[in-house]
């Protein structure tokens, strides 16, 4: 069976959606529940629509549509990625999964093929942290990694709480506890997605395909100090949250870049104070810290060094300090045989591709609790990633999205 695989209209697709910002091009960013968020869902499900695929979103948002299988009582083989950006971001992390997906599903359909199982297209909601500070939401609720009564307490920087943005944008919505799936629900899914890093373009290969995803902790620390005039209070009187701050925000870089794992990361990515006047003694700051390794034991040690220095900079300074772990989640170790059968897929279409691990976390990271889960990577110019000079060819999207329709075909047959 050939399968066309159109790749102007995925890159049509990307350059529109790309275009869905709260900020110029080629800027994109699209956070949870923004105008841009709302709209960029509308744009992918009248593609959806166009494929005939049964439409449901869930109380979270989380989008599905599905092609109907011979025997639609069979679990789905799922794929999909996410559509919503950070701050400053580019035009592919996500949507490249999403929109590959879809013409991936497009070039089944036109060369004919039935599906035995049904295939779905999943769109996380909130893959990215930025507006409750945790990552995948979505994929955490579908998975009951997270519980709808903590989900719901979750805020944004203003202070708004998820069940708040919920009344507001989906106020069909309903009760978060119907997110959960049943288990066995998905037979496998597979997720296509810029690799995020550099190795594949240097190495030339066409595609890795992900053994193990790297385990993400987000910290966020609340630092109350004592604010005052920046004339008037000497220094010995002083007690700075943002000097206290930035004291832990380098010893979070020490705490990474002294770990026995070259993999362990570390960063502040969010550092907030107030009043934030020139002229005023910082009395408070927020910090958000991003920690990561794809070895459990590496990331947790760092995390206990960083913890230790809290309470030292805190101490020393007279500064209270309020830390709150956000999420501290395992690796995920993707499925061998699913693994196997992605590598065979794209030697039968004859590119090429290596097993690897991911450093960017990604919805598969849940998924893979919930049913035999991988990743299909595609190169990205210099590995760069969340960053408007983002970017994969239209070649590289190309070969991705067919492996994944040959790997789709395989699996729902
Ligand atoms: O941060 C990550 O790894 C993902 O891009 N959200
Ligand atoms: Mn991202
Ligand atoms: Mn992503």
């Amino acid at each position: 069976m050939q399968i066309e695989i159109d790749s102007d209209r995925i890159q049509s697709g990307i350059d529109e959606l790309a275009e869905i910002s709260e900020a110029p091009p080629p800027i994109v960013t699209r956070v949870l529940f923004s105008k841009a968020d709302c709209q960029a869902r509308a744009f992918v499900q009248a593609r959806c629509s166009d494929l005939k695929l049964a439409f449901r979103e869930d109380a979270v948002g989380n989008v599905f549509a599905r092609w109907a299988g011979e025997d639609v009582d069979l679990p789905a083989v799922a794929t999909g990625s996410h559509i919503d950006a950070i701050p400053n971001a580019g035009k592919y992390d996500g949507v490249v999964g999403v929109l590959g997906a879809l013409e991936a599903i497009r070039g089944l359909q036109r060369a004919g093929f039935k599906p035995r199982r049904p295939i779905e297209l999943v769109i996380f909601t909130a893959e990215e942290p930025t507006r409750f500070g945790i990552g995948c939401l979505g994929s955490r609720l579908l998975g009951g990694v997270l519980m709808p009564e903590q989900a719901l307490q979750l805020t944004d920087s203003s202070g708004k709480r998820l069940s708040d943005w919920l009344g507001e944008i989906y106020p069909r919505a309903g009760d978060l506890r119907s997110v959960r799936l049943v288990p066995k629900y998905y037979s496998a899914f597979v997720e296509l997605h810029i690799e995020q890093g550099p190795l594949l373009e240097r190495q030339g290969i066409d595609l890795g395909v992900v053994e193990q995803i790297a385990a993400p902790a987000t910290l966020r620390v609340e630092l109350i100090g004592e604010g005052g005039h920046a004339g008037a209070v000497l220094m010995p009187d002083r007690r700075d949250a943002l000097l206290a701050g930035a004291e832990i925000a380098l010893a979070v870089e020490s705490a990474a870049k002294e770990s026995q794992s070259p993999d362990t990361v570390g960063t502040t990515g969010v550092f907030r104070i107030e009043p934030g006047a020139v002229n005023s003694v910082p009395y408070r700051a927020v910090l958000e810290i991003d920690l990561r390794d794809t070895q459990l034991s590496a990331r947790d040690v760092a995390l206990r060094r960083i913890r230790e220095n809290i309470s030292a900079v805190a101490h020393r300074r007279g500064v209270e300090a309020h830390l709150d772990v956000i999420n501290q989640d395992p690796p995920a170790v993707c499925d061998a045989a699913l693994v196997q059968a992605a590598l065979q897929a794209a030697a039968r279409v004859g590119f090429s591709a290596r097993r690897m691990v991911s450093r960017a976390y990604h919805d598969s990271l849940f998924m893979a609790q919930i049913c035999p889960t991988t990743m299909l990577f595609i190169p990205c110019r210099n590995g760069v990633s969340h960053r408007p000079d983002e970017y994969a060819s239209p070649e590289a999207i190309y070969k991705g999205t067919l492996v994944l329709a040959r790997l789709l075909e395989q699996l729902a047959s």
